[in-house]
């Protein structure tokens, strides 16, 4: 059995290049009946094509975002499969999103006022085309010659992707937790990548926990606290709908930090806050194991 699991994900037809092609086209031609079905006439028709072709693009970043923690916390075949083809799961993401900003250019040209009165928004377009930007050279540096190009040095190409794919998983994380907590009648879809967004990131930070050394539980009094504050990263993910309200009021319109609102990426965080209760507990737990 193993050895046929084995067998299996090594065969070229399920990995690099033919990979690709098995899970870009069926993407195309998604895209290419829907645009036939909906009406591209309309504002609506376009935007419900950039969302469709964002729903297309999430598997492929959330699963390049688990590869290696996932080769760390559960070591076998199908985990080194992934981590193989991380690559080739990063392109089926930019492919995702070549299709996505299509469908963007198609309603800023052709559906102007629409684009201006219901959709813009200049922290969302630069937080947009930051991870844009970050797509394209993440795209460029994975071929051979790109990557010389742009990081010749292994560190800063490292940095790009390692930057670039948390700002990406950010970015959908963000909309998806808006889309389930703040605005009415999230779908199933909502729901869907916003969990699977939480489980990307803790199975992350699963990994790093896994990876620093596991000693004697030196400061009991520090692992509690991080036991605590993972905790309520959990339930904070949870419960997005009882706290936000308070979070806006208390972390938005404040006035010295007006200019963060307007530009910054993501200020003031408020979807992350449990993500980052889960990250400094995980810290805290590994501290107290290191300490003394
Ligand atoms: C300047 C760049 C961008 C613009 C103008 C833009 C615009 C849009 C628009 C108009 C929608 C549809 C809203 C609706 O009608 O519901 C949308 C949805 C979305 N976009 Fe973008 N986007 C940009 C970049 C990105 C990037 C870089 C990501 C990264 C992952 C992303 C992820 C999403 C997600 C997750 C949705 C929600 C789709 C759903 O409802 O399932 N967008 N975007």
């Amino acid at each position: 059995m193993a050895a046929d699991l084995k067998t299996l994900l090594r065969s070229p037809a399920i990995n690099e290049w033919k990979l690709f092609w098995w899970l870009s086209v069926p993407m195309g031609l998604y895209m290419i009946v829907a645009m036939l079905l909906r009406d591209m006439a309309t504002a609506e028709g376009v935007s419900a094509m950039i969302t469709s072709s964002v729903r297309w693009s999430m598997p492929w970043l959330y699963l390049a975002f688990i590869a290696s923690s996932l080769v760390a916390l559960a070591p076998g075949e199908p985990s080194r499969w992934l981590l193989r083809n991380r690559k080739i799961m990063g392109l089926c993401f930019a492919t995702g999103m070549a299709w996505q900003i299509s469908f963007i250019l198609w309603l800023v040209t052709r559906h102007t006022d629409y684009y201006v009165n219901e959709v813009y928004v200049l922290r969302d377009v630069i937080e947009g085309l930051v991870g844009y930007s970050f797509l394209l050279a993440m795209t460029v540096t994975s071929f051979k010659r790109g990557r010389q190009l742009i990081t010749p040095q292994a560190r800063h190409w490292k940095l790009l992707h390692k930057a670039g794919i948390y700002f990406l998983w950010a970015y959908a994380f963000g909309t998806y937790w808006y889309s389930v907590f703040y605005y009415d009648n999230p779908d199933w879809v909502h729901y869907l990548y916003y969990w699977l967004g939480v489980a990307a990131l803790s199975l992350r930070i699963a990994a790093w926990v896994r990876k620093q050394t596991a000693g004697e539980n030196a400061q009991p009094a520090m692992a509690a606290l991080g036991s605590l504050m993972i905790l309520l990263g959990v339930i904070g993910t949870a419960t997005g709908s009882l706290w936000q309200s308070l979070a806006h009021r208390h972390l938005e319109g404040v006035g010295w930090a007006m200019p963060l609102e307007l530009y910054m990426p993501y200020w003031p965080f408020i979807p992350y806050l449990p993500m980052f209760a889960m990250a400094v507990g995980a810290y805290l737990l590994t501290r107290s194991r290191q300490v003394g």
